[in-house]
């Protein structure tokens, strides 16, 4: 089914929404001294990439480009055509350059209680050594490194090495499984891997390598491991393959001259789950990569290099990770915090803990972790001092105005600004927030398009929709940050992102959205197969496959359930196998063996939170499987209209089966 088709049953405007019109205007003493104003927005209108073109000179360009956009290639686009830059060099040697070599860069964190600050110029010496050594074990422009490692500021560091070498990184979460990295390494080809012995989670190590290990087995283009000491377990090194990092990376020189690179130069790859059973690896470049992620971090988190103390609690095997705290961050010179651990270990008062000891002044989070706070208890954002705080952030799924509220109150002490920040993996950097210090915010809304961007509601022909209608979001004019397309299958990015709107031109992002009576954007959450855990992007389909192959299983459907922490659970319905009793009689015992399964061929991010067995599924006459008829039993509702189904009493059966096995 197309997202036109499922359009009217998936898009809900809850009353909450509806209701909430209150607005939070912006303190005087924020407004005078914000990075923004509201003539950013005519500027940008009245000439684009004239608009742009000064953004992208904030950076340092070895050769200034000649054209700022060329789209002749659309829907790949091309920013700041003919300039060169080094993209770490913008990031780091720059600020040492400056005189700033004695700021910390970061203020890292492990989760155990052990600390590193790392200056500029630290960091400077670190990068400069890991790109030596990475051309040490011989790579050159244009080759691929994964990078598996948990928040330590090897991964900062190996990321930048990365790009000041040309080399392209391909990231990939820690907590993906020995098969999700394994498909990553191959469909990038990638020569070198760099991951750590192992990570804390929740107080205690866990392994890394091994799994790095399992998931390398016979890996063909793999020809180097980087190995970080962190936990101090043993693993296995292999002979001629394996590296530690502080002996190998340590003992390399700390002077490397950065050459510069086309601003079209790809920077790194980034797979994302898409409607599809593959991940796909979102390729980004550059120039207009890194201008956008300068940009809208300079703009949306008014950050002021010199005194602000910023943290971005997202983990750096995601897109909010790349932009957030490497290139954007870096970029504007800023200090920031870097945390490895999970918000409640030791105690779930350690953000706070955190925000009052560095006394931190914009923080970024996703709802999923303030519907978390919420649930912890007022009582803890209470026991800290928070008034270092002068901006809030949000990202990765609609924020209720519950969240808002209650992040307003809480953590922000009811006085200062909330960004909610809409963007994707593949629109690379911010493209819809309100700009604090310019917009009276409203609890739920990422409210407007930034100075630059372009984006409308429209219905399912392409027609922009009035004022008080919901429909689709589109992107209509491209943008710096865009990406340059899908790793190694050219013209699928064409058919999943474009083609929707083909006639217009329009990006689709996937998401439903609405104009308020303002004219201000609400966004509605995914109208496709996509689920959103946690702010976490996982298909329907990857966990079908995952179920699937299974041998006890025949057929699954999964449905994005809403959930009141982590936005939408996972729910998978399965049939079994006529023979599954072989396995055993116990439904409880395959569903168990189920969770696991999903959990080693993806990752635990992907494990469902409810298996349900059923005897059927409920299915279109062209054999769609009909999830919103699941979804209504995911969330106890009401069954919905059955009777374009193949066999309209499928529903009765399934939960007359499920009432009967509770
Ligand atoms: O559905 C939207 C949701 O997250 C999707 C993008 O996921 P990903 O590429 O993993 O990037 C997440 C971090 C940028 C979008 O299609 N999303 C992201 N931010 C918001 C959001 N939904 C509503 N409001 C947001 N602020």
């Amino acid at each position: 089914m197309t997202p036109a088709q499922n359009f009217n049953e998936e898009i809900f405007v809850t009353e909450e929404v509806l209701q909430s019109s209150h607005t939070y205007a912006p303190s005087d003493a924020f407004r005078v001294t914000a990075n923004a104003d509201e003539s950013l927005y005519a500027e940008a209108t009245d000439d684009r990439e004239g608009f742009w073109a000064k953004q992208a000179a904030e950076l340092t360009w070895a050769t200034p480009f000649d054209t700022v956009l060329d789209w002749s290639g659309a829907p790949t686009a091309r920013w700041f055509v003919g300039g060169r830059l080094n993209v770490a060099y913008n990031c780091v040697d720059r600020h040492v350059e400056a005189g700033f070599g004695s700021q910390v860069a970061l203020h890292w964190i492990g989760e155990p209680g052990d600390s590193r600050d790392i200056t500029y110029a630290m960091l400077k010496d670190e990068v400069s050594r890991a790109a030596n050594a990475l051309l040490e074990l011989g790579l050159v422009a244009g080759d691929r490194v994964v990078i598996q490692l948990p928040m330590i500021p090897e991964a900062v560091i190996s990321m930048l090495a990365c790009a000041r070498i040309g080399v392209v990184h391909s990231v990939v979460f820690g907590g993906f499984s020995p098969a999700a990295l394994r498909a990553r390494v191959d469909d990038a080809a990638a020569k070198v891997v760099i991951t750590s012995d192992g990570q804390y989670r929740r107080g205690a190590p866990a392994p890394m390598k091994s799994n790095v290990d399992e998931a390398l087995a016979e890996a063909e283009t793999v020809e180097h491991v980087l190995v970080v000491r962190r936990v101090g377990e043993p693993v296995e090194m292999t002979e001629g393959r394996d590296l530690w990092w502080h002996e190998f990376v340590g003992g390399q020189s700390s002077e490397h001259e950065a050459e510069s690179f086309d601003s079209e130069h790809p920077l790194f790859i980034l797979y994302t789950s898409g409607t599809t059973g593959k991940p796909k690896g979102i390729l980004h470049t550059s120039g207009g990569y890194l201008t956008q992620a300068a940009y809208t971090h300079r703009v949306v988190f008014d950050v002021k290099p010199d005194t602000d103390v910023y943290w971005c609690a997202a983990d750096v095997g995601w897109i909010t990770g790349h932009t957030y705290i490497v290139y954007g961050p870096l970029a504007n010179r800023t200090t920031q915090v870097m945390y490895e651990g999970t918000p409640n270990t030791p105690h779930e008062g350690r953000h706070f803990e955190i925000i009052e000891r560095l006394k931190v002044s914009i923080y970024y989070i996703a709802p999923t972790l303030i519907r978390t706070f919420m649930k912890w208890g007022d009582h803890l954002p209470k026991a800290y001092d928070l008034t270092s705080l002068r901006l809030l952030g949000s990202v990765g799924e609609p924020i209720n105005p519950e969240a808002w509220l209650w992040y307003h109150e809480n953590i922000g002490g009811g006085r200062i600004p909330i960004v909610d920040t809409w963007w994707q993996t593949e629109t690379g950097a911010i493209m819809i927030a309100p700009l604090p210090g310019v917009a009276a915010t409203k609890p739920g809304a990422a409210q407007r398009a930034l100075p630059g961007i372009s984006v409308k509601v429209v219905d399912e022909v392409g027609a922009e929709v009035a004022y008080g209608e919901s429909g689709y979001l589109v992107i209509d004019q491209p943008w710096p940050s865009m990406t340059r397309g899908i790793w190694g299958d050219p013209d699928r990015a064409q058919e999943v992102y474009w083609d929707r709107f083909k006639e217009q031109g329009y990006y689709f992002a996937g998401d439903g959205a609405r104009y308020d009576e303002d004219g201000d954007i609400w966004l509605l959450g995914r109208v496709d197969d996509v689920m959103n855990v946690s702010g976490h992007r996982i298909s329907t389909i990857e966990v079908e496959s995952a179920l699937v192959s299974h041998l006890a299983v025949a057929e699954a459907a999964v449905v994005g359930a809403s959930d009141e922490t982590t936005g939408q659970a996972i729910v998978a319905f399965v049939i079994l196998r006529g023979d599954s009793e072989a396995f055993s009689d116990d439904n409880d015992v395959i569903v168990a063996a189920l969770m696991k399964h999903v959990s080693a061929e993806i990752g635990p991010i992907a494990r469902p939170k409810r298996i349900l067995v059923v005897p059927e599924l409920p299915k279109t006459r062209s054999g769609k499987i009909m999830r919103r008829l699941l979804r209504d039993v995911a969330e106890n509702r009401t069954i919905g209209d059955t009777a374009t189904l193949a066999d309209t009493t499928a529903m009765r059966v399934i939960t007359e089966s499920l009432r009967s096995n509770s």
